[in-house]
């Protein structure tokens, strides 16, 4: 009975004073395992005397009872402590603001056309738009290109048929805008233009242009210059800018005009990017041909108004330094996360 006693009081204190998981698994195979030390006292229970053996057991199975749950209330402690340890270790701060999803960025022509818009906003425009996929009527027709007029061959046309056609400038929202809008007239129109051009550095078959109208009484060569000088001073950001019209042809202005801006690159110097001309194109203007207000039923006697249309795509190019228009269609991230 001592020899129990001693082996619990013993066992007891190991338990309590084992350092880990793997300390009590080594108590217990010590005490408990088919080698154990109860294990063995049990096994000697033959050679006691008869009389004594249903005492001894029923000690040494009590003693067996008492360590095993020591060994679980022991292990309990463990797995508790190390629980805690884990959720202190991986607590989650839900006072720590999240993190931000990338939501990418706006394409450099998508930023260029939202400063034109502002301009011309601010100074009183409206900014509309017109269907991509236009008649013949609206794309030429009306704009003072009829059949066989020669210059018809410069708009590489893609036909859906011989009347319905992507329109191949913006031009057309002019005479639609004319259609069902009384003088006085200012709007924009920002949109897409498709012609049969194999992509090269410099063209694309899908490009864009922003076309210009303003018709009131009274409207001279005078406002168109004003606004578009204003305009491109304001663009380039260069109170200075020099700009320069050009005499040129249009079918649907008279007369027509190209305006050039001085080289945004060398400041007039002469380049690679203005061709040593020390000048850049940037876009067609004119005075509305008197033939394209009365085909959209207004009264040149009346009124008289200015257009222009210029090309968002190359003035990118100029103020971002993008050397081949491809770029813009080319999807790659290392381009378009330059313009955030
Ligand atoms: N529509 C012409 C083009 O695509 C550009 C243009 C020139 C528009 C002169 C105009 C203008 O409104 O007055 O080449």
């Amino acid at each position: 009975m001592s020899e129990i006693t001693a082996i619990t009081r013993i066992a007891r204190q190991a338990i309590e004073t084992a350092k880990d998981i793997t300390d009590l698994e080594v108590l217990r195979v010590q005490y408990l395992g088919k080698k154990g030390e109860l294990t063995a006292l049990l096994r000697g229970l033959g050679r006691l005397p008869k009389e004594d053996r249903p005492s001894a057991g029923a000690a040494i199975n009590e003693s067996k009872g008492l360590i095993e749950d020591l060994i679980q209330v022991r292990k309990e402690q463990f797995e508790a402590a190390a629980l805690r340890e884990r959720l202190d270790a991986e607590a989650i701060d839900v006072t720590l603001r999240g993190r931000d999803g990338d939501i990418g960025g706006l394409h450099p022509v998508t930023i260029v056309l939202d400063r034109m818009e502002s301009f011309f906003r601010s100074v009183g425009y409206d900014v509309i738009e017109g269907p991509e996929i236009e008649d013949d009527y609206h794309n030429f027709e009306a704009l003072n290109l009829p059949e066989h007029h020669p210059a018809r061959a410069m708009h590489d046309t893609f036909y859906f048929n011989p009347n319905l056609l992507l329109r191949t400038h913006t031009s057309p929202a002019q005479v639609r805008t004319m259609e069902s809008n009384d003088p006085p007239i200012r709007v924009i129109c920002p949109g897409r233009c498709f012609r049969v051009d194999p992509p090269d550095p410099s063209h694309l078959p899908m490009f864009h242009q922003v076309e210009g109208l303003v018709v009131d009484s009274d409207i001279s060569f005078a406002d168109l210059k004003g606004t578009v000088e204003e305009f491109l001073r304001v663009f380039f950001e260069n109170e200075d800018l020099n700009v320069r019209f050009r005499p040129s042809y249009f079918p649907f202005t008279e007369p027509s005009a190209e305006v050039d801006v001085q080289c945004v690159h060398c400041l007039g110097k002469g380049c690679r990017v203005c061709s040593h001309t020390g000048w850049l194109e940037v876009m067609g203007s004119g005075m509305v041909h008197p033939k394209v207000l009365e085909y959209s039923g207004i009264d040149s006697e009346k009124y008289t108004g200015f257009a222009f249309g210029m090309g968002p795509d190359r003035l990118a190019m100029l103020r971002y330094g993008v050397d081949d228009l491809r770029h813009y269609l080319d999807n790659d991230l290392r381009f378009l996360e330059q313009f955030r």
